[in-house]
């Protein structure tokens, strides 16, 4: 069992290799991670967040048809040189961002069997350490410290954590769903601490056990490989990650929960795709002006339709 006083988590495990099958056709050639976010790849702002949580060291989990990946964080010299060429210092400076921001390694899963076979993949790379995993498509918006929370969480209790968000009840069967211990412990700039006792993948909504759900950010005690070792393949017929996290909880491993109060976005979702790309280039300082004007007016003109303000 990890203790709170075993050495901190320092890499970071990406799996990138599931079918995107929610946002065909587009994800027929590109991986979904790769769907610009106003003008960078979803993918590229999951990077920063685990570079700036102190995760430099990164693996990517990828599989057929994801090659562009690989390429997206690899050098380009022949742009380079172009822009070079052309005095482009902003966009040359961007190039170089993809490929200065960590240290990207990649292993292939061979076949899709599910995000819990994924984060198997990273057994060698991890060793015997805590390591955090971040969905390739779950975007923690920059300005909230879900995974720095996450870190020293599991740094002073040791164990496992997991990111959770209330999804409300009427959306939870969408969700790996989780029951928590009755009161909360602490609270790190709204984000609150919960003792986790059970997970179950996707479950019926008159059976789950809270509104609760698991969303992309994990940090892991490597004692989480030996459970996937032999976890069966269960919801879909694909090795579950929170399967193996429910054997941890029952084996008496701790598992904690960071309640999120942040904002997020599922880009493999294409009405979340679409309102992180639209709130996040709102916000920026070059966009953002002449796109709010246009969207004031847009929207003065549209038929109301009774949608959340979420
Ligand atoms: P998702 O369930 O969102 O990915 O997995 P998916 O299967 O690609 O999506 P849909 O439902 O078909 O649209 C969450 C993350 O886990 C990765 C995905 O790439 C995504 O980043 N994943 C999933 C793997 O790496 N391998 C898998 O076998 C499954």
């Amino acid at each position: 069992m990890s203790s709170p006083t075993s050495r901190p988590a320092r890499k970071a495990v990406i799996p990138v290799a599931g079918m995107g099958t929610r946002f065909l056709p587009a994800t027929k050639a590109v991986p979904k991670e790769l769907l610009p976010v106003v003008d960078r790849p979803a993918l590229q702002y999951i990077v920063e967040e685990a570079a700036r949580a102190g995760l430099p060291e990164v693996l990517m989990v990828t599989g057929r048809g994801k090659s562009a990946i690989e390429d997206f964080f690899d050098r380009v010299p022949e742009l380079e040189t172009a822009l070079e060429k052309k005095g482009d210092a902003d966009r040359l400076a961007s190039v170089h961002e993809s490929t200065e921001v960590a240290q990207v390694h990649f292993v292939r899963q061979g076949e899709a069997r599910g995000l819990g076979h994924a984060v198997l993949q990273a057994s060698a790379f991890v060793g015997d350490e805590p390591f955090a995993v971040l969905l390739g498509d779950d975007l923690i918006d920059a300005r909230d410290h879900l995974l720095e929370h996450m870190l020293a969480v599991q740094a002073q209790h040791g164990g496992s954590v997991i990111a959770l968000l209330d999804v409300g009840r009427e959306n939870i069967d969408k969700y790996g769903a989780v029951a928590v211990e009755p009161g909360t412990q602490t609270a790190l700039e709204g984000d609150e601490v919960v003792t986790v006792t059970g997970l179950v993948e996707k479950p019926p909504v008159d059976e789950a056990p809270s509104s609760l759900a698991i969303i992309g950010r994990y940090v892991l005690s490597p004692a989480v490989f030996d459970v996937l070792r032999e976890t069966s393949p269960g919801r879909g017929g694909e090795i579950q990650l929170t399967d193996a996290l429910a054997t941890l909880v029952e084996r008496g491993e701790p598992v904690h929960g960071v309640v999120f109060s942040g904002r997020r976005y599922d880009t493999g979702d294409r009405l979340d795709y679409l309102k992180a790309v639209i709130r996040l280039a709102s916000e920026r300082d070059d966009l953002g002006p002449p796109l709010r004007a246009w969207l004031h007016d847009f929207v003065a003109d549209l038929p109301a339709e009774g949608a959340s303000s979420s």
